[in-house]
């Protein structure tokens, strides 16, 4: 079972610099997310917060809750969130973050990820299919 979490404004998809982010919103891509986890096997629960608190107590419960990892957007906190590393390496799922856009490729600032050196890998620039290809991973299939 697989929990995918998304951060600060990700709720905005769809109307939020549709050049950057594409046109899809977030209820399109939770459905999307549906589908691949209805082809893959796997029971999947996709959820969505602004708060960096909600996100570490959802990280911090995962386990607990019945999940085996967790794909992570954590939007603009990748970039400064010692707590959302912190509550990733106190916890024993494996953790794929994923980017919508490419985050080597905007603004200086976003080029800094600290909370990827907590994650076993990082999916940056794919748009909607990195949370395909995190499941996949997760899930060890393909
Ligand atoms: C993002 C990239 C972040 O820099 C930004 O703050 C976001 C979205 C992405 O999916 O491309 O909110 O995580």
């Amino acid at each position: 079972m697989i929990l995918v979490l998304n951060g600060p404004n990700l709720n905005l998809l769809g109307e939020r610099q549709p050049n950057v982010y594409g046109n899809t919103t977030l209820e399109e891509l939770e459905e999307m997310i549906d589908s691949w986890a209805a082809e893959l096997g796997t029971p999947v629960s996709s959820r969505q917060s602004n708060y960096e608190g909600q996100l570490i107590e959802w990280i911090q419960q995962a386990q607990q809750e019945g999940f085996g990892g967790i794909v992570l957007n954590p939007g603009a906190l990748t970039h400064y969130s010692y707590a959302l590393m912190d509550a990733i390496m106190a916890q024993p799922l494996p953790v794929v973050e994923v980017h919508l856009s490419n985050i080597y490729a905007r603004e200086e600032f976003r080029k800094t990820s600290v909370t990827a050196a907590a994650c076993v890998a990082q999916i940056s620039g794919l748009g909607p299919r990195g949370y395909k290809y995190a499941m996949e991973y997760l899930l060890n299939k393909r």
